[in-house]
């Protein structure tokens, strides 16, 4: 069976498509790394071309393609009703999206007519599959966990915010859902704005802040999360009498304007923030083992790349294992939408344990060479490119490394990376001034070799995604200091030999040089564009920046 699992719904973010022959998936890309438009929302044509180019499939010779998305109307429905409860606010924008979304979802079919007005007549059935049920496939499918219990957290689906599902045996059963406007998501959005960032992309930066910001701030007019299940106070946060900003201008002084100075004051909401994103991540992990009896737990949904609250739920104990799927957030959920079939057709779920995420596009050294020809770019071809690398930073370069099939997911994990040494403590300051023209408080990540990760951290030693923040050992600190946050913690990928070779190598290459077994690692993009996906996007990147090398296929470019 050929599947192409699709994440699309107007107005929204993150469109992206997969493809998969049998359950295994061949590709998977988002449609901003090929629009260059960050979280492209619109009907995610270029990634589809590029999934059916790499599978050599014709529009037509597709069996299924599955939606990551009820109808329109079911969201109208949904707010109707909360609407007629006094749940939701009855304001002018909520009656207007609802009559948007019932004229939407009275006139939009599967999906059928929007994907053969790009790609012609095909045979494939069309699947919607409930936004929840294609977030939780998606993690227990790839999770390698037989038992698994699975919570899904996000903004909202149609009707819910937060679920809990169990997978046992190639079978998901549904187990409760938290309906929206229940949305731990919506609440960290809100304050995101409230921060002068933007909600839905930005929660990153408050994630970052919060080591900052010292306890005090009293957020329990608007959340209680101190048991399951948290209560989000909507009437305040959703602005039922007034709007949201003024509910939370009332009790904490006026919004922070975006990119004005930082404040004690927003570092402190920001910590409280996290705080309480992390109780009520840890109440739903204590509640998700309870009911299910599974102590393996698998998240997925924008909400769990909270990588802080991730590392608290590792470390506390209350699981045995824990698996993040690297794109938890919106575009990752067409590879649960893809598996949706399986359900009901077949006797047991495909599964298998995801353990990289180079699932987008690959360059050959010939393509790379054009490309660099094309800009007459004086490249040197190397037969040890890791060597290469690994003593460009040695020597304090900074360099961007594009190698292999790109990540699919928000992280970059060693194919389109900026790379840098990690010992020196000027570092980030020297990345984020010259490279990432970023906030000085988002800290950079360490790439550490699997087999170093213990030495070097407390937990977290087995992360290939950069989705587990850890603490890195009082004692490597000072070894590592431009990736080791404030309070002393680091948002680790441990790289493995079998499945990132040459990443692998270059690391061991920089070990050899320099005795540590870690480089810093950051997506290679310029702040506020999607990551580079090819050639060009990575050569106009490099002389966009203070890049000091570009190290892509077999080439070695150096300013
Ligand atoms: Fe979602």
């Amino acid at each position: 069976m050929i599947g192409l699992g699709i994440n699309y719904f107007a107005n929204t973010h993150d469109s992206s498509a997969c493809i998969a022959r049998d359950g295994q998936i061949l590709f998977a890309v988002a449609e901003e790394r090929l629009s260059r438009v960050k979280h492209d929302a619109r009907f995610p044509v270029q990634a589809i071309r590029a999934c059916l180019d790499f599978a050599g499939v014709a529009p037509e010779e597709l069996d299924v393609v599955c939606r990551s998305w009820p109808r329109h109307s079911a969201f109208a429905y949904h707010d109707l009703k909360c609407m007629l409860t006094r749940k939701l606010p009855v304001t002018s924008a909520g009656i207007l999206t609802l009559a948007r979304d019932s004229i939407a979802g009275t006139l939009q079919q599967r999906g059928r007519k929007l994907f053969e007005r790009h790609f012609g007549a095909t045979r494939a059935e069309f699947h919607l599959v409930d936004h929840h049920l294609a977030h939780a496939l998606s993690a227990y499918a790839y999770s390698g966990f037989d038992d698994g219990a699975v919570l899904v957290l996000d903004g909202r689906g149609a009707h819910e915010a937060t679920s809990l599902w169990h997978g046992r045996a190639g079978h998901l059963d549904h187990v409760w859902t938290i309906p929206f406007p229940q949305s731990l998501g919506l609440f960290y959005a809100q304050f995101t704005h409230y921060l002068g960032f933007t909600p839905f992309a930005d929660e990153w930066k408050v994630m970052g802040l919060a080591p900052y910001g010292e306890p005090g701030v009293n957020l329990d007019s608007f959340i209680s999360c101190e048991d399951f299940p948290y209560r989000i106070a909507v009437r305040e946060l959703l602005g039922h009498s007034r709007s949201t900003l003024a509910n939370i201008t009332a009790r904490f002084g006026p919004p922070r304007a975006a990119e004005s100075e930082i404040r004690m004051r927003d570092k402190n909401v920001a910590y409280a923030v996290q705080d309480a994103c992390e109780r009520a991540m840890l109440a739903l992990a204590r509640e998700a083992v309870a009911r299910t009896g599974s102590r393996n737990l698998c998240l997925a949904g924008g909400v769990a790349l909270n990588s802080k609250a991730n590392g608290k739920i590792l470390a506390s104990g209350l699981v045995d294992n824990l698996f993040v799927q690297p794109a938890a957030s919106d575009d990752g959920a067409c590879l649960g939408a893809v598996l949706a079939p399986y359900l009901t057709r077949y006797a047991a779920l495909p599964r298998f344990k995801m353990r990289d995420a180079a699932l987008g596009g690959e360059y050959s050294n010939a393509e790379i060479e054009k490309t660099l020809a094309t800009y007459k770019l004086n490249a040197k071809r190397t037969d040890d490119v890791a060597r290469s690398a690994a003593c460009l930073l040695a020597r304090g370069k900074i360099i961007g490394w594009f190698q292999g099939r790109m990540e699919f997911g928000p992280r970059a994990l060693g194919h389109r990376s900026i790379l840098a040494d990690p010992r020196d403590p000027k570092m980030t300051e020297r990345v984020n001034n010259a490279v990432k023209f970023r906030e000085w408080w988002r800290p950079f990540a360490p790439s550490i070799l699997a087999e170093a990760a213990n030495e070097f951290l407390e937990s977290a030693t087995d992360s290939p995604f950069m989705v587990l923040t850890a603490q890195v050992r009082p004692e490597k600190r000072a070894v590592i200091p431009a990736v080791t946050h404030a309070d002393g913690s680091a948002r680790p990928q441990t790289v493995e030999r079998d499945t990132n070779p040459l990443y692998w190598h270059l690391i061991h290459e920089f070990d050899k040089l320099t005795n540590v077994p870690v480089v810093m690692n950051t997506s290679f993009n310029l702040r506020g564009e999607p990551i580079v996906a090819s050639p060009t996007d990575a050569v106009r990147t490099f002389f966009s920046s203070g890049l000091d090398a570009l190290v892509i296929g077999d080439f070695v470019v150096v300013k």
